[in-house]
């Protein structure tokens, strides 16, 4: 059995780059080739990198092992079949597929070819979200209720290919992939129904937010919201559970988790004046009432994808990023067009 990843990768334009950059010096993963249509783009490939005009050339290469599918979404499908019918493994990039129909036949070529085939979910190793899996997976708030999942910008015009429908453009497509497969990752339940706003807020073709409610079997509501003109730029997490509260506020998972010294049960009737008028249940706590703690710690990185990738391939784990789990997120990625559209709930799990 091989151990090491010859890589050729296909699509050298940002993400290419990005990827080519991290795996400069990885051990057991070696860049062999690149390949680009457009021909600027190959021109600051890696020293001993050899460049490609097309993915198919590049394929005929029996010294690489795996690609890397790193062009607009489209492209995907045929890429994938090709490089399975190739004989090599394959990580493409997210979204996989435009739809659960597209996804569904690249893994019958895949498995007919008997190759590897994973995603590029590299967001499930952000330092945010890993910090809020562990409150999860540790109960550290408790029994969980709700968990928002929050990004905001101020960027709303998209870029490049963003902007046009048939290119998979849109925010769905691009940061709605990474938010649900997250949320996905962290709560192990069946979705027992979905509710979804999905707008153009200033872009006319393509969407630009989205809301998404996700209530699961075990009790759990998750709400994933994204605005790219919403105009108070933030990455953000809550998670409430009847322990507490933990929250998120940027990038680098600042936070804190909020408890109380001892719960309020049945106190005296006392009101608070405030400016919208008197309430008996939202005055100001009173001094020491709340009290902070520390998030967890992490140490994470988006290298760890390609580490684990690496291991999966030499046998010495499960695939990280399975195929089910993908095809499940396109599922709600299908979902929330259809309840956006018909303004009621879908059912993702529930299909036969
Ligand atoms: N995993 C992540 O975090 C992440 C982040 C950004 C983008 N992506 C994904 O990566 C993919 C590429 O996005 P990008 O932002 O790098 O786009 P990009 O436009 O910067 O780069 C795409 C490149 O593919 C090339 N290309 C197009 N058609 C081709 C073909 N038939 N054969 C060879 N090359 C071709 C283009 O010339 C271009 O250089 C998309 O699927 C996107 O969703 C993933």
């Amino acid at each position: 059995m091989e151990k090491n990843i010859k890589l050729g990768l296909v699509g050298f334009g940002f993400m290419g780059h990005c990827d080519a950059d991290m795996l400069a010096d990885f051990d057991g993963i070696q860049l062999k080739a690149v390949a680009d249509i457009n021909p600027a783009q190959l021109q600051d490939a890696p020293k001993g990198v050899e460049t490609y005009a097309g993915m198919d050339d590049m394929l005929a290469r029996a010294d690489i092992n795996t690609v890397m599918i790193s062009t607009p979404n489209p492209s995907h499908l045929e890429m994938v079949e090709k490089a399975a019918a190739a004989g090599k493994h394959i990580i493409c990039e997210k979204p996989a597929a435009m739809t659960v129909e597209q996804f569904d036949r690249m893994t019958k070529a895949v498995q007919k070819a008997g190759v590897l085939f994973t995603v590029h979910q590299q967001r499930r190793w952000d330092k945010d979200f890993r910090i809020m899996k562990e409150v999860y997976d540790r109960n550290m708030v408790g029994k969980p209720y709700i968990i928002k999942s929050q990004l905001y910008g101020f960027n709303g015009n998209m870029h490049d290919w963003h902007v046009f429908p048939e290119m998979g453009g849109g925010m769905l497509y691009d940061w709605g992939v990474h938010l649900i497969d997250q949320i996905l990752n962290m709560v192990d339940a069946p979705i027992l129904s979905l509710y979804a706003d999905l707008r153009n807020v200033i872009n006319e073709r393509v969407d630009d937010y989205f809301n998404i409610l996700l209530r699961f079997e075990n009790g759990v509501t998750a709400e994933i919201e994204l605005g790219t003109y919403y105009l108070t730029p933030k990455r953000a997490w809550f998670i409430g559970g009847d322990k507490g509260s933990a929250l998120i506020d940027g990038w680098d998972g600042e936070g804190k988790i909020v408890r109380t010294a001892h719960l309020l049960e049945n106190v005296p009737n006392k009101i608070t004046m405030t400016a919208a008028g008197p309430t008996r249940s939202f005055g100001p706590p009173p001094p020491g009432l709340l009290l902070e703690e520390p998030l967890p710690e992490v140490r994470v990185s988006h290298r760890q994808f390609f580490e684990h990738f690496l291991r999966a391939f030499r046998g010495e784990e499960e695939m990280m990023v399975k195929p089910q789990q993908v095809r499940r997120v396109l599922r709600v990625m299908e979902a929330v067009r259809e309840s956006a559209r018909t303004g009621k709930a879908a059912y993702p799990d529930s299909e036969a």
